[in-house]
């Protein structure tokens, strides 16, 4: 594929755009572990594009059920009229995740699964007649995507300042980085558990009776995989349930193998009351997400004249058939190849290899939990953010693809990774490291 002329039309997301376009990286095709770039380099993958790929790339298995459904059933909405798919995929979802999560409403992002559920929140309650339990808890340094509601319970200071008033009834979490006790923490860290314990000043603050949920990334990923204290997560839940408040999961990231379990929900053996799911869900191939929810949550719903529509919520794509094909080809390849435990295989062989990075120079803290791993840096005095800027483009020029937050290095290759690439992977960071 060329590369195109112009760089300037394309508004880019989150990106260093001006940077980018003096010295572009362009990626022309993919297979399994690899890019390659319009000029024809090799780039391993060690985010799994962003933290999607979980299958490996361009796996053919997906691409032809992709193009056979096109061929038969483009488009049909779900809305009033529906296609089988949508409930085989639905019913598949039922049977893989938590027995207490039995309903799957479709989105097309981890964005519109994270608002989707703190609507299905809200609109539980309200369906109830508890029509003033709306206050949302996230956590500081949470990431729910990019739409109003998620940045509104997210923690991420840049991603709201700009955007004028926020949804109101939104409270924080305090995170759980703690890098006094917890710095190179193998797995959980050991201290913690007393973050979770401020739900109870906020429910102190609030009443109990007005917080309609608590939202949360099992693992926070995007601020730099802040991996939860050994009880943090049975903590919350044992508050939400005493006070009657849902407990959401954010598995956007921890969905589908990243842990070395089906869902970070299994791994952490906590159970919330509705899960948040994208990304792995196609292993990225088409825009997916889904939103798991309880029986009990659904059937508040279902009241009133049978002819009245119940939830006033959707998208013209919800459930699109070219998605739920994708999706049900991607769990074949998860279930034929054993990809959603995996990464349980590979865990310690990931641990000590990143974990061998410590004596690499900036390096102050280094965090792992299935295949997610993260290296933190030192900022540079009066430039935070560029140590790792530095490193993601001397990593990229050294053919691997890493993600970058704030000094964070963060990895999550898709989940078929060989063990002679993990240590590759490795070497070429540390090759970065004291090369930056
Ligand atoms: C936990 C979590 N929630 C939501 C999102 C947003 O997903 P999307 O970019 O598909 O809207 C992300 C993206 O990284 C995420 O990590």
């Amino acid at each position: 594929m060329p590369p195109p002329n112009d760089l300037d039309a394309f508004f880019m997301p989150f990106s260093a755009s001006r940077q980018f376009r003096k010295t572009p990286r362009l990626l022309a095709s993919a297979e399994g572990m690899y890019y390659k770039t319009v000029d024809g380099r090799s780039i391993l993958d060690g985010t799994a594009g962003l933290w999607c790929v979980n299958a490996g790339h361009c796996r053919p298995e997906i691409t032809a059920a992709i193009a056979d459904q096109l061929g038969v059933l483009d488009y049909a909405p779900n809305l009033q009229v529906a296609h089988p798919l949508a409930f085989d995929l639905a019913n598949r979802l039922r049977a893989m995740t938590p027995p207490n999560l039995t309903q799957a409403f479709f989105t097309n992002s981890g964005s519109e699964s994270a608002d989707t559920a703190m609507k299905i929140a809200r609109a539980y309650f309200h369906a109830r007649g508890e029509t003033e339990r709306t206050i949302l808890i996230g956590r500081a340094r949470g990431y729910h995507g990019v739409n109003y509601g998620g940045i509104s319970a997210g923690g991420i200071p840049n991603n709201k300042e700009a955007f004028g008033p926020l949804l109101p009834d939104t409270d924080h979490l305090p995170d759980t980085h703690d890098l006094t006790r917890n710095s190179f923490s193998r797995g959980q860290p050991e201290h913690g558990i007393d973050f979770a314990d401020h739900l109870e000043v906020l429910i102190e603050k609030y009443g109990a009776d007005r917080i309609a949920a608590v939202m949360v990334e099992p693992v926070a990923g995007s601020t730099g995989v802040l991996v939860p204290p050994v009880g943090y997560l049975e903590r919350l839940r044992e508050l939400c349930t005493q006070n009657g408040i849902l407990l959401i999961f954010d598995e956007v990231i921890t969905g589908f193998g990243r842990l070395g379990t089906p869902f970070g929900s299994d791994y952490f053996g906590v159970t919330p009351d509705i899960m948040a799911l994208a990304k792995g869900l196609t292993s990225a191939t088409i825009p997916m997400g889904a939103v798991m929810v309880t029986q009990e949550i659904q059937d508040a719903f279902m009241q009133g004249p049978e002819h009245l529509i119940e939830f006033f919520h959707g998208y013209t794509y919800s459930g699109h058939p070219a998605a739920c094909a994708a999706a049900h080809a991607t769990i074949d390849i998860y279930e034929r190849d054993g990809l959603l435990t995996r990464a349980t295989k590979l865990g310690q062989q990931w641990e000590d290899g990143l974990h061998a990075l410590a004596d690499c120079p900036h390096v102050i803290d280094i965090r792992n939990i299935g295949l997610m791993g993260a290296v933190e840096l030192a900022s540079i005095d009066g430039a935070p953010v560029k140590r790792a800027f530095n490193a993601f483009r001397a990593a990229f020029d050294k053919g691997v693809l890493i993600r970058t937050t704030g000094d964070t290095i963060a990895l999550s290759p898709p989940l078929i990774i060989r063990r002679d690439e993990i240590d590759k992977l490795f070497s070429t960071l540390r090759a970065v490291l004291h090369e930056i």
